[in-house]
């Protein structure tokens, strides 16, 4: 008997994924670097379903029925390119190869090309769930070809998280790096619910006094609101965690120094290069940075640099209005935050020629994957039908959300900056959404400066087509440029 997938890389994603489509009732032909690994998920889950052991990447060709569908699992960026090209002197036409890991999208849009002049299929796959849902049903997020999805799909589908209404959360996202496209800015999004969530946290502890063992319960008690999601929900488990070793709650031992993988500084970077305003991402990458970056420099600051506090703002107030506009904030934060991803994708969509339908990517991110939330069903439903928001702002339902928000928003960014608490999501995404609704914003000095010193020129408020330089070193009079 062929197996109809092959999955080469046996590390923990791999494994869980091989598990999966076992458990839906394929076969699945496993194959790793190293056989050990191979040996020891056989050994420990062989009986879950129908596994081929192979050795060799020839053996695992061999062992599928074709078009072949070869899922890789191996550390993103130079590992893929060595599997691939071992690969495909082994495959024939139509053959799949599908990229399962955070690959970097130019990655898959240059590996997807390369491989159509010889024939074979490749997909970038966005997965997400981590290992848990690796195994029990991931988010999943395919670009490739068109025609891939027709071999692909169905399994895909069999593995992936189902939504309430029933709906896998796998559907095909568009051509060549559309899938790592989406995954990435998911991963982006992530940042900045970790951030907001944190943020949240440190201004409970600072400004309300409320202990980790307490706010595990604030946590989840916003879990039952329109806060409910999944880290969340994780936040109460960790806040309440006890550390064995001294009997302080667990987060108070775990060293303050974020790392990252790099998807989440790649969206800011991609950000930067299509000029989308992805403030809350680009903030949650940087926090990290100077979480980790320099510690030294941190421990200088705290010496050297004054705090600018003055008088009574230092008490703590136990005040459940604090509370309440805390989770204000947040939500008005996070609804921001995924606004500002939606429309990264939205000027994605129009830089690489895909037709990212939103609806189906929030629609995607509604179970499975790490920054599912009840909030996506809501996402999902402003951008169906006929009249899709220009901003995921003026969905009614948002503009509702928001203005109910505002006041507490505001005051808990207030309260932030009083008391030289740093909340750098809540504040720059407040600050974005003034922005947006400014009817002037300060752009109009910067363009007066660049002309000024670079004859950089600027339009006129009064003339749509004109493009004005003055003669800032001259008699100062205006010219057409
Ligand atoms: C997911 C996660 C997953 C991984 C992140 C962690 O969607 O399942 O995003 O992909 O845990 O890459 O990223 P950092 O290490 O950069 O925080």
């Amino acid at each position: 008997q062929k197996a109809q997938i092959g999955v080469t890389g046996l590390a923990v994603m791999g494994a869980n994924l091989a598990r999966n489509f076992a458990r839906h009732g394929y076969t699945v032909a496993l194959h790793n670097r190293s056989v050990g690994k191979t040996d020891a998920l056989l050994e420990a889950h062989g009986s879950e379903g129908n596994f081929i052991r192979t050795e060799t990447l020839q053996e695992l060709v061999d062992s599928l029925e074709t078009p072949r569908r070869i899922l890789v699992m191996v550390k993103a960026g130079a590992p893929v390119d060595a599997v691939i090209e071992q690969l495909v002197p082994l495959l024939e036409k139509d053959d799949i190869i599908i990229d399962g890991g955070n690959s970097y999208f130019q990655d898959t849009r240059r590996r997807e090309r390369e491989l159509a002049a010889q024939g074979i299929d490749f997909v970038g796959v966005g997965v997400s769930g981590g290992e848990e849902g690796a195994l029990l049903g991931p988010s999943i997020m395919p670009g490739g070809p068109a025609k891939s999805y027709d071999a692909l799909g169905p399994l895909l589908e069999d593995i992936a998280a189902k939504a309430e209404d029933g709906k896998p959360c796998c559907a095909w996202i568009d051509t060549d790096g559309a899938g790592h496209f989406v995954k990435m800015v998911h991963n982006g999004i992530e940042y900045a619910d970790m951030q907001v969530i944190g943020e949240a946290h440190e201004l409970l502890r600072a400004v309300a006094g409320i202990e980790p063992a307490e706010q595990a319960e604030v946590f989840e008690q916003w879990n039952t609101t329109e806060l409910g999601s999944y880290l969340i929900e994780i936040t109460a488990h960790v806040l309440r965690q006890v550390d064995a070793r001294t009997g302080e709650p667990l987060i108070d031992v775990i060293v303050d120094a974020a790392g990252q993988k790099g998807t989440g500084r790649w969206t800011v970077q991609e950000a930067l290069e299509l000029g989308s305003p992805v403030t809350a991402i680009a903030e949650s990458v940087f926090a990290r940075a100077l979480s980790s970056a320099e510690p030294e420099m941190r421990l200088e600051a705290q010496r050297v640099l004054p705090a600018g506090i003055g008088g009574t703002t230092e008490d703590v107030v136990h005040d459940p209005e604090f509370v309440e506009d805390v989770r204000k904030a947040l939500y008005a934060s996070k609804l921001v935050s995924y606004a500002q991803g939606l429309d990264m994708l939205t000027m994605a969509g129009a830089e690489y020629g895909w037709d990212l339908d939103l609806a189906t990517i929030a629609s995607l991110w509604r179970e499975g994957c790490i920054i599912r939330a009840q909030l996506l069903e809501v996402i999902m439903e402003a951008y169906q039908g006929d009249a899709a928001p220009a901003n995921l702002l003026f969905a009614p339902q948002f503009v509702a959300a928001i203005e109910d928000a505002l006041p507490s928003w505001r005051r808990v960014v207030a309260r932030a900056v009083e008391r030289g608490i740093p909340a750098p999501v809540f504040a720059s995404t407040l600050n974005y959404y003034d922005s947006l609704r400014r009817p002037r914003l300060n752009a109009a000095l910067t363009q007066g400066l660049r002309d000024y010193f670079g004859a950089h020129t600027y339009r006129r408020t009064d003339d749509a087509e004109g493009v004005y330089h003055t003669l800032w070193s001259g008699d100062r009079s205006e010219v057409i440029a």
